[in-house]
């Protein structure tokens, strides 16, 4: 790790707080403290019409040269973000950390890495991002730290040491036979034998990152601490990363094997006892309680990778005094063009027994680009636009990933000496890593695609800079970014569109998938037909018993351009891949 040079404010922030004997982390927020502000819990509060938009820091500028992204970098990427319509961003984390998890091993839970800049620029961030209206959530880790924070070193140095239960220690079965078969989710058996202690500790993921005892009081405490330390700082929420690993089983019961192999050689298991434990939801009401000490409306995303709908609307609460925003896997792991399938999975979510706001995603920095995984390689650009239109109509916050809105797609490495995410050497070649998702941003034509000055960035750019890239698309009004700011405009201008119910329509069709978004009370709405086909296909609405009169849609945005005649009601004929949405009355 290098030195950056710090801002004068962090200079003189570091030189009154080492004078006053404080611990520097702990420096004044530059925000108004929560107890100069008024608790209020709107109704409508801003993150159900938000569009949020997940950066991956270490990707997205370089404002150095040191071939990584940074916090001032994203500063001076703001201007494009409000142009392009996002109300927040969600930054990956950006800790101090051994990054061996490129920043999900957490060494220190209230200060910046180094190689990220530091908190004078964090601090900038915010206020650059407020005057923009654009609020910042952070990633908050906390199920794991890295095997390189202070509270681990202190807990593996001795069986009686008073951090010792912070973490998951227990016996093997017998000599170099762990305690139990449980494994971690990155491959291979989830105990690590640590000879300093003659005892294993528990690691959902890498080694490097044993969890946290979520069952030890102190834990929580220092965990909700490290919340108020971000929240002081004016951060608007956060995205709570594996929050359904909290907990394990006590008793360490063996999980079930079920048949076959995973990507690392292992039998495949259920996590039965390690996931999704009831206990999981106390903390989650805990963390609730702390959010909303503040003013604002600060908000809580889960990341919930739940495996039914059952699960997910759990992590909104039975009085929704958990998470508002769950984000749903099941959505983003639809992995094709079925319109059978969403329209089963929004169903399913519309008629949640929380009634909490369903929180909708096609990618992240986990799993490959929506454009590799939807795409046809022949009409990729206009799946792209598909999935655009299908992500900012639906009723939901919609969550977007840097780069989807310019046609990114995943780039996977070649030669296994290259990949840098570690699960792509456990595994490959069966498994390459999430280097391949995590590209850098490609905002021009230039070296690097103008995201780093550095001979070689952290990762290489994709040769499809060339064409897909912020500068050049920003010119084409038929492009993949050019569509993107258009709907996400339309979003903020039809209040339908924002918070209007959704009606599905077509209930039966294999191929088009097609709903309203209605006002309630009132006889308009909008309209909104996906082809999720190769061919163009006809339909036929009725839609009188909605309240609709018109005999045919008024067009807002087609892709491709579609003709009057075309969007007749009773005969309504949309091309392949094609989008509608268009006003009816
Ligand atoms: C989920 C994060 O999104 C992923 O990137 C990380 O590796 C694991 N949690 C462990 O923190």
């Amino acid at each position: 790790m290098w030195n950056r040079a710090k801002s004068i404010f962090s200079i003189i922030a570091l030189g009154l707080c080492l004078a006053a004997g404080a611990p520097c982390a702990q420096q004044a927020p530059p925000q108004a403290s929560k107890a100069q502000h008024t608790l209020q819990k709107a109704e409508d509060p801003w993150w159900k019409h938000a569009v949020i938009y997940e950066i991956y820091p270490r990707s997205f500028q370089d404002s150095n040269g040191d071939g990584v992204g940074d916090i001032n970098g994203i500063t001076s990427r703001l201007d494009y973000l409000r142009d392009l319509g996002i109300d927040a961003i969600w930054i990956s984390p950006m800790y101090p950390s051994p990054l061996v998890d490129f920043g999900y091993d957490v060494s220190d839970y209230t200060a910046i890495d180094p190689l990220y800049g530091t908190l004078a620029d964090f601090d900038r961030l915010v206020s650059e991002a407020k005057k923009r209206d654009i609020r910042v959530i952070m990633d908050f880790v906390p199920n794991h730290t890295s095997d390189q924070h202070p509270w681990f070193k202190e807990s593996r140095s001795s069986r009686t040491n008073p951090k010792r239960d912070w973490y998951i220690w227990r016996d093997g079965k017998g000599p170099g036979e762990p305690p139990n078969n449980w494994q971690s989710w990155f491959g291979h058996s989830a105990w690590k034998f640590d000879p300093t202690t003659n005892q294993y500790y528990y690691h959902h993921f890498y080694t490097e990152q044993p969890d946290l005892n979520w069952r030890n009081p102190q834990v929580r405490k220092a965990m909700y601490d490290a919340m108020r330390f971000w929240l002081d700082r004016g951060v608007a929420g956060f995205r709570i990363d594996a929050v359904s690993r909290l907990f394990e089983d006590p008793n360490l019961h063996d999980d079930p094997i079920l048949p076959g192999k995973n990507a690392y050689g292992d039998p495949n298991i259920a996590h039965k006892y390690t996931d999704n434990l009831p206990e999981v939801h106390e903390v989650l009401r805990e963390m609730r309680r702390v959010a909303d000490e503040y003013p604002g409306n600060p908000v809580l995303i889960s990341e919930a990778d739940e495996p039914n709908i059952t699960e997910l609307t759990k992590m909104y609460g039975r009085k929704n005094d958990e998470v508002q925003l769950p984000m749903d896997f099941q959505i983003a792991d639809v992995n094709k063009l079925s319109a059978p399938d969403f329209r089963r999975l929004l169903n399913e979510i519309e008629r949640n027994a929380a009634g909490g706001q369903p929180h909708y995603f096609f990618s992240n920095h986990d799993q490959p680009r929506q454009w590799d995984r939807y795409g046809d390689d022949v009409h990729n650009d206009q799946i792209a636009k598909l999935m655009a239109a299908l992500l900012l109509t639906m009723r939901a916050t919609p969550l977007m990933y840097y780069g989807e809105e310019i046609g990114m797609r995943t780039t996977d490495p070649v030669r296994k000496e290259d990949v840098q995410d570690p699960i792509g050497k456990i595994g490959w070649p069966e498994e390459k890593g999430r280097d391949g998702e995590r590209t850098p941003m490609q905002w021009d034509g230039s070296k690097n695609a103008g995201f780093s000055t550095a001979e070689r960035p952290w990762l290489p750019v994709p040769p499809s800079s060339a064409e897909y890239n912020v500068n050049a698309e920003s010119q084409d009004p038929g492009s993949i970014l050019s569509f993107y700011k258009r709907l996400i405009a339309l979003r903020r201008s039809e209040s339908a569109l924002r918070d209007g119910r959704y009606v599905p329509l077509d209930r039966d069709d294999p191929f088009v998938f097609a709903y309203l978004r209605k006002k309630p009370g009132k006889g308009d709405a909008i309209l909104v037909v996906l082809n999720m086909s190769g061919e163009p296909r006809t339909v036929k609405f009725d839609l009188a018993a909605d309240g609709i009169r018109d005999s045919s849609a008024r067009p807002l945005i087609a892709a491709p351009e579609m003709a009057q005649e075309a969007t007749v009601l009773n005969h309504f004929t949309i091309p392949a891949f094609g989008v509608f949405i268009g006003s009816v009355h």
